[in-house]
């Protein structure tokens, strides 16, 4: 476990709404007491009144073939009708959805009207491109408006997306188009990241370049105006889009319509397709949207600043924003470009009311002080939500403090790729919130957490974090794998009394009044900057390269980024000689970053001549992570031989 919190749960902090607050919440206690009345009927009743059913449903759940869930399944609607048609019959087709701000400052603001008629033109080319219902379409696109018309796209035809981050590799984009048997792919000529161009078509051509693939088209949306190269199943966005009509009526597909894949990373080398649906989905969606950032439409100005590239981008830019017609900021650039005050001055800008982000942000900016946000204008912020990682008390209080003028809640949200949205989270018009717990199930879900026996922890101790009972966001599977899906999740206490309990990966602790604190992963995945790695991948790339012989990789405590990528490794004897420490370290970060991704990149290298093994062969990451926090090394009394932490840390020296 990553983080030790023991001393944390004794945070007496205690910050109720202010009363004008509570007054205007969206949320009422009643949600809590319906849900609990009647899970199902509350959650037909969030589908009924959230969305629109082109045919209502009249099953609310089978879950007669455990883990296999299947959620309003008899009714019909369109995703992306939700989120843009019908707010324009509603009469809000005005309303900006999107304030798009560009890196380098250029920005357009794109009306319900507007990005409706640009998401019919958009489906129109697929379908011209051959795009059936049920096809794969890969994007890998930069945080422009065009990224949110693609996925949309893609969506109101019964397609389903698959996003790759910008981030990932040429070879990380071909395993993904491969494993999805993806048909089109949606592209740019590149992006602004730190104030230089980042070329992303290079990438999808160096993907394709070898043996058959898929992919039959390749549509290229001009950002930057760079030189591409071109390729015969190469075509321009703007040229197909500007050929097609802008009308295009959205037809019905079933709630259990696949809506998109997302690759993330679990415990073993191959990355997991983890598919969503469409009408369960989408109602999680929107629901947690609208409950837990108090949305109220027609006034508020939100801004989450995921990428659209990883879950938080899907459920908080996309789909749960857009299904309650929000009116929301994109950001293309990093947050320090080209000043380090570019979000205040954005959020100053644009009014914004609600912004949601990774604590990995705050820290940075803790760090560089409060001097730059203060020189701007940040009163019309009365929202503060934070996600992915656990937020240290600390870095909790300076974020309510300094960005929120010491009044404004902050709310953190506990929730996975897998949930497909918010599962844990104070609901800010109601809970007293703490600083560094995430506190509570909301309405409809059911939270245990559990010891490795299978039992309630009781409040004051900690275990693991299960959901026990489906919820409507639930992944339905991981893509081509059903026998991973259940390994993975499903089968941590086979036995169960009521059921198949879904095992989250993370370890939690409950506090005296019963509320939950994250502790981190409890197995092989990292979080990095609020971004999912897994240490069996990284590890199978050093291995891949030539000149090492073995790897072990372990995400050693960060300050700022929560976890670091800290890799061992063994150099093959052969190759001792032919390059220095310092060059090896270079040559093997490079190689992980062209594997993977520059995400993926480790911060350190050691090379070591042993690693530490139990005597079943086991590598005994809990001491190398020891090593790499430069602690005192603990308990070495499994393992094979204790003579190899000497040399390990010797060899460190
Ligand atoms: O370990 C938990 C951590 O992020 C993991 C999920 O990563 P991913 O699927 O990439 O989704 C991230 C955005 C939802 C979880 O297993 N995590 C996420 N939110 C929190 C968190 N850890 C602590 N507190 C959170 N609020």
């Amino acid at each position: 476990m990553s983080v030790q919190i023991d001393h944390l749960l004794h945070e007496s902090r205690r910050f109720p709404p202010s009363p004008e607050f509570a007054a205007a919440s969206v949320a009422t206690e009643s949600l809590y007491e319906q849900a609990a009345e009647d899970r199902l009927g509350f959650w037909a009743n969030q589908a009924r009144e959230l969305l629109h059913w082109h045919k209502p449903f009249t099953r609310t759940l089978d879950w007669t073939n455990p883990p296999f869930a299947k959620w309003f399944d008899d009714g019909e609607l369109n995703v992306a009708y939700n989120c843009l048609d019908r707010h324009v019959l509603a009469g809000d087709g005005d309303r900006i959805a999107l304030h798009w701000e560009g890196e380098p400052g250029d920005s357009r603001s794109i009306s319900y009207a507007q990005l409706t008629s640009e998401v019919k033109r958009a489906a129109n080319v697929l379908i011209g491109l051959g795009v059936q219902a049920g096809d794969r379409v890969a994007i890998y696109l930069p945080m422009i408006p065009e990224a949110v018309v693609a996925m949309l796209a893609v969506a109101r035809i019964g397609a389903v997306h698959s996003v790759i981050f910008g981030g990932f590799s040429a070879e990380s984009l071909r395993s993904r188009i491969d494993d999805a048997e993806a048909v089109v792919v949606i592209t740019a000529d590149g992006g602004y990241r730190k104030g230089r161009v980042t070329p992303l078509k290079p990438a999808v051509d160096a993907a394709l370049a070898s043996g058959d693939s898929s992919v039959r088209t390749v549509l290229v949306v001009e950002r930057t105006g760079g030189d591409v190269e071109w390729n015969e199943r190469d075509k321009w966005w703007h040229e197909e889009l500007a050929a097609v009509s802008d009308e295009h009526e959205a037809q019905a597909f079933p709630a259990e319509n696949p809506l998109f894949i997302l690759y993330t990373s679990g415990t073993t080398g191959k990355p997991k397709g983890i598919l969503h649906t469409s009408g369960g989905y989408l109602t999680q969606a929107a629901f947690t949207h609208k409950q837990v950032f108090d949305l109220k439409p027609e006034k508020d100005v939100y801004w989450c600043t995921a990428d659209v590239g990883w879950i938080t981008g899907h459920t908080y830019v996309v789909y749960g924003p857009l299904a309650n017609g929000a009116t929301q900021v994109l950001y293309e650039g990093t947050p320090d470009t080209p000043h380090p005050g570019r979000w205040w001055e954005i959020i100053e800008k644009y009014k914004v009311s609600i912004l949601y982000t990774a604590p990995t942000a705050i820290r940075t900016f803790m760090k560089i002080g409060r001097q730059e946000p203060q020189k701007f204008d940040l009163t019309s912020l009365r929202l503060l939500g934070s996600v992915g990682e656990p937020i240290n008390p600390e870095a909790w209080m300076w974020y309510r403090e300094v960005i929120g003028n010491h009044v404004t809640p902050v709310v953190d949200t506990w929730w996975q790729t897998e949930t497909g949205a918010i599962m844990v989270s104070a609901l800010p018009g109601l809970t007293v919130v703490k600083p560094g717990a995430a506190q509570v199930a909301i309405p409809g879900i059911s939270i245990d957490v559990l010891g490795e026996d299978g039992h309630h922890v009781g409040h004051g101790n900690g275990g693991l974090l299960v959901v026990t009972e489906p919820w409507p966001s639930m992944l339905r599977g991981i893509w081509g794998d059903p026998d991973r899906f259940i390994e993975t999740y499903w089968e941590k206490w086979p036995d169960a009394p009521n059921g198949p309990l879904y095992f989250a990966g993370d370890g939690a602790r409950l506090d005296r009044e019963g509320d939950i604190w994250l502790l981190g992963r409890v197995d092989d995945v990292m979080n990095v900057s609020g971004h999912r790695l897994s240490t069996a991948e990284i590890e199978s790339s050093l291995v891949a390269h030539p000149a090492v012989a073995e790897a072990a990789v372990v995400g050693a405590h960060d300050e700022t980024t929560g976890q670091a990528v800290v890799a061992f490794v063994i150099i093959k004897f052969s190759q001792t000689d032919a390059v220095s420490h310092a060059d090896i370290s270079a040559v093997l970060r490079a190689h992980v970053t062209l594997q993977i991704g520059a995400i993926a990149r480790p911060r350190e290298i050691f090379i070591v001549s042993e690693l530490p093994k139990t005597r079943s062969g086991k590598i005994m990451r809990r001491l190398l992570r020891d090593v790499a926090e430069g602690r005192e090394i603990g308990d070495t009394t499994t393992l094979a031989d204790t003579s190899i932490m000497q040399i390990i840390t010797d060899g460190m020296r």
